[in-house]
């Protein structure tokens, strides 16, 4: 098989951080390449560099045999070099079709053909089997679906190589079985795709080989079939793993039910959004909120923390009444939620490691209880050992920081603000499997510690996993409850499918 792209001793440091070490990285044509590796080792740095998003220090890039060295995204795209980046780094004010053909729009002497443009937009969503109203504004549609658009635009072009990175954090399961289907009809018409996941099970089901990174530098280069699940985990962490360190955690301990409900609801709802429901959470409690996407789960916590505001129903805390019309008021009665869209609700980018962390929790104090320069280093420190946050120092932009480490500390800002009741909104997406186990043990300590748990995610196993009881959303209403002696992943799917008999 011929290499299409070869990689030879690419070198890529940063400020206090050696991202790139003498990395090599080759793609065949006709294949799905995995590029794995904990979060930090380097996977989207080297698609950076590759795509000329940043220069690299040294190394040797071939495609198709010829000498490359794309100085932008878009002249990597006119070589044939395709991507759709972590982050989606579309334009959410512009319309699919715009986003779609950006930069390479049809049309003559400054004149758009609109026509063109949604034909070629249709065409390419049409490619993705996605039903899906080329005219939309962008920002208005699902995190997943903006993902598709994404991936739409890259098939617009006439890629030879298509790199994916994380396309599928945000998708619910029958997108990504789609995806992986355009993925193996891409790779028939003979593209070379890499894959970044980290979603072992997606790797075993899509790819052909893989390159292992940790630490900038690459471990090796497998072929997937032949390679042990946990040989692969032991590759990615730099040690030995065993077996029963990655079965199933400890299964979550029933609640005290003596104690009044944390966080109650009684008919609370809002038209177009959620169905009035009642809720109830107890300290000591990790409660799923499972559903298939769109089924309306980040509605529901949208309400509960005042994000949008509820038009019928009321709201308790702690058994007092009360009114929660904004984040602020939420944060103030000691909810905290830490959103699954962390570009858009989450992080500053600029702003440090500390600042981010911080933020909430100094919203909670108030401007009169400022903590001290001391306070906060101590605090920040606490919380980058607690979640193994890597970063070169807590004054680094957030935005410096790989995706999965982003998002920990997101996590670690709610945390800081000690709340009562934390909603976790896909907590894991993005985080590699050394960090999520080490996630799934914070929410078994935060239990442990007393918190009530609301906890979405849309990997069923990992609902099972951690949750002792399972409410389950459908065409945005609460449809059913799984109590704990029931909760298993194949009762937890007909539910949530609606295929229960
Ligand atoms: N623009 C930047 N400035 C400074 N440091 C950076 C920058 N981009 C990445 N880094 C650092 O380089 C290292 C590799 O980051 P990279 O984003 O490539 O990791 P990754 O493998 O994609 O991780 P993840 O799985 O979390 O997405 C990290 O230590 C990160 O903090
Ligand atoms: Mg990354």
């Amino acid at each position: 098989m011929s290499e299409l792209l070869e990689l030879r001793g690419v070198g890529k440091r940063f400020p206090g951080v050696v991202a790139l070490d003498d990395v090599d990285f080759t793609v065949r044509a006709g294949e799905i390449h995995a590029l794995l590796g904990e979060n930090g080792a380097g996977k989207s740095t080297l698609i950076k560099v590759l795509t000329g998003v940043y220069p690299a220090d040294e190394g040797e890039f071939r495609l198709g045999g010829a000498s490359i060295r794309p100085g932008s995204p878009r002249a990597a795209e006119e070589l044939g070099i395709s991507t759709v980046y972590q982050e989606v780094n579309l334009v959410p004010s512009l319309s699919v079709a715009e986003n779609i053909t950006l930069g390479r729009q049809p049309g003559r002497a400054g004149l758009l053909n609109w026509r063109a443009i949604r034909r070629r937009a249709r065409a390419a969503l049409a490619r993705l089997e996605l039903d899906c109203d080329v005219d939309a504004e962008l920002g208005a549609l699902s995190v997943a679906h903006q993902q598709m658009v994404a991936i739409a635009r890259a098939l617009d072009t006439r890629a030879r190589l298509l790199i994916l990175d994380e396309p599928t954090a945000s998708l619910d399961e029958h997108e990504v079985a789609e995806l992986f289907k355009i993925m193996r009809q891409l790779r028939a018409d003979g593209l070379g795709i890499v894959f970044v996941t980290h979603f072992l099970d997606q790797v075993y089901a899509v790819t052909d080989r893989l390159t292992v990174l940790r630490n900038g530098a690459r471990v090796g280069e497998f072929a997937t079939a032949g390679l042990p699940r946990l040989e692969l985990v032991g590759r990615m962490l730099g040690r030995e793993v065993s077996a029963a360190e990655f079965a199933a955690q400890g299964a979550a301990s029933p609640a005290d039910h003596a104690a009044p409900p944390v966080l109650a609801t009684h008919g609370l709802g809002r038209r177009g959004a959620v169905a009035p429901f009642d809720l109830s959470l107890r300290g000591g409690e990790v409660v799923g909120l499972g559903g298939l996407l769109g089924s309306g789960r980040t509605e529901t916590a949208r309400l509960l923390f005042g994000l949008d505001r509820a038009d019928s129903g009321t709201i308790s805390v702690h058994g007092a009444p009360c009114r929660i019309d904004s984040p602020r008021e939420a944060v103030r009665l000691g909810l905290a939620f830490c959103s699954e869209d962390r570009k858009a609700e989450g992080l500053l980018p600029n702003l440090s490691v500390r600042e981010n962390l911080l933020i909430a929790q100094q919203g909670r104090r108030g401007a009169l209880r400022a903590l001290t320069r001391a306070e906060q280093e101590q605090l920040c420190a606490h919380y980058i050992a607690a979640l193994q946050i890597k970063t070169p120092d807590p004054e680094t932009p957030v935005k410096n920081l790989s995706g999965g480490n982003q998002q920990k500390v997101l996590l670690a800002r709610w945390l800081a603000t000690q709340p009562a009741v934390i909603i976790l909104d896909e907590p894991t997406r993005g985080i590699d499997v050394g960090a999520k186990q080490e996630i799934e043990q914070l929410i078994a300590g935060l239990r442990a510690d007393g918190l009530a748990v609301l906890f979405i995610s849309s990997e069923i196993d990992e609902v099972v996993r951690n949750c002792s009881r399972v409410l389950v959303l459908r065409e945005r209403r609460l449809t059913g409850e799984i109590a704990d002696g029931d909760l298993t992943a194949d009762h937890l799917m007909h539910l949530m499918a609606g295929t229960h008999e």
